[in-house]
């Protein structure tokens, strides 16, 4: 009997190994971060003489690399731990699994080898626990213990400051925090940042070359010689830094575009399938962002889609009418809707534009869909 996994195995395809161009991946080299990873490596070295580092904030846009630096300096780190007699270690938490502070010093005392459950403990006990490993010489030795807390803003919004007021105030505790906003620090009282005493590294975003660079290193691990056509990377690299220098970009783009060679049966990447990979990754953004959202942000949206089709000039007024059709009844207020356009700016779904009426009749807020019509209704209605 015929298995349907038989055909589809040995397949051709133009990757040698698709692994590279996953997001997860961690490359060896990091090409334009030298300087970033050096500086987070000259506060780190004081932890291989046995004393806890400073903090550190590293702040940037998206898929500038944040992440993958401080991942890499980490395995450095503890490589070169390894070779003296001192105990670092050095726990990496994203805040989008561990969203409390709870949540993520209870994590800290299993991965530290205490047994503390998910839930069910008062939050002091759980600090008292964590402290106590400080105390307690670890295997004989102190413990030097840098936490990196990836979106950091995410716990913040949703769990305050308490976190960081734990860690920096217990002994022998250093944070990494990374964030995507310059601004995260207002979500941070004075008396917690009185304790975080941070150095601040930037993550600029890269430009089409750097992006180029990085594209050409994960190109030769993921194809063999002679698959891409001499325009793809230079493309990934020019779209992707159109889209604020964003490396997972370029790198969905060039995956994509792989991707799409193979659904072709063409044995070579061609410059056009990069276009296309822009589209289909555009689509699928949209559409995602869309099918996540609050139900009554997606009535606004099929509000907004009904007088987009009318041609008319939408202010936040009309906006709201429209909106209160479509939810017949079961709609929040006014003012709600103010946040909802504020939202589906933020998402990059719509736009606003203030214009004035003349003199003494005020400013008026346009607002224009700036996703395309057709998906957001196909998107709409398939839910
Ligand atoms: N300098 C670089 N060299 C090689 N790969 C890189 C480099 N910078 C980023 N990348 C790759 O680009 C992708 C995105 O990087 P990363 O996840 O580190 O971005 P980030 O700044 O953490 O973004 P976000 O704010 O969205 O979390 C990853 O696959 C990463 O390996
Ligand atoms: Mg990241």
């Amino acid at each position: 009997m015929t298995n349907i996994f038989d055909n589809l195995e040995g397949e051709d395809s133009v990757f040698k190994d698709i692994k590279p161009l996953d997001h997860r991946f961690l490359p060896e080299h990091l090409p334009h971060r030298k300087e970033q990873i050096t500086s987070i490596a000259k506060y780190w070295v004081e932890a291989l003489n046995n004393v806890a580092p400073s903090d550190i904030t590293i702040y940037g846009k998206t898929g500038t690399g944040k992440t993958a630096a401080a991942k890499f300096a980490k395995e450095q780190l503890k490589e070169a731990a390894k070779n003296k007699s001192i105990f670092v270690k050095v726990e990496y938490i994203r805040c989008t699994d561990y969203t409390t502070e709870y949540q993520v010093i209870a994590h800290l005392c299993q991965q530290l080898g205490r047994d503390v459950p998910h839930r069910g403990w008062t939050k002091a006990e759980v600090i008292n626990t964590f402290r106590d490993i400080f105390k307690t010489n670890a295997f004989g030795k102190k413990l030097i213990l840098i936490v990196i807390l990836d979106e950091i803003d995410i716990l913040l919004q949703k769990d305050g400051d308490g976190i960081l007021y734990t860690l920096t105030r217990t002994e022998n505790v250093s944070v990494l925090s990374i964030s995507n906003y310059l601004d995260f620090k207002k979500f941070i009282k004075p008396r917690v940042m009185s304790s975080l005493r941070d150095r601040e590294i930037v993550f600029p975003p890269y430009n089409a070359e750097q992006l180029s660079d990085i594209l050409q290193e994960r190109s030769r691990l993921s194809f063999d010689k002679g698959v891409l056509d001499d325009d793809v990377i230079p493309l990934c690299s020019a779209m992707a830094a159109k889209e604020e220098g964003d490396a997972r970009y370029a790198l969905d783009l060039l995956r994509t575009a792989g991707e799409l060679a193979d659904e072709k049966d063409s044995e070579i990447i061609h410059g056009n399938f990069v276009r296309e990979a822009k589209d289909r990754i555009e689509h699928n953004k949209i559409t995602d962002i869309i099918i996540t959202l609050p139900t009554q942000q997606q009535r606004v949206l099929e509000a907004l889609l009904n007088l987009t089709k009318e041609n008319k000039e939408i202010t936040s007024g009309k906006l709201y009418d429209a909106y209160k059709l479509v939810s017949k009844g079961d709609s929040v207020t006014y003012r709600r809707i103010f946040d909802f356009i504020n939202e589906l700016e933020m998402l990059g779904i719509i736009s606003t534009n203030t214009i004035s009426r003349g003199r003494g009749k005020g400013r008026t807020n346009i607002i224009s869909l700036q996703c395309d019509t057709d998906l957001l209704e196909s998107t709409l209605y398939s839910l």
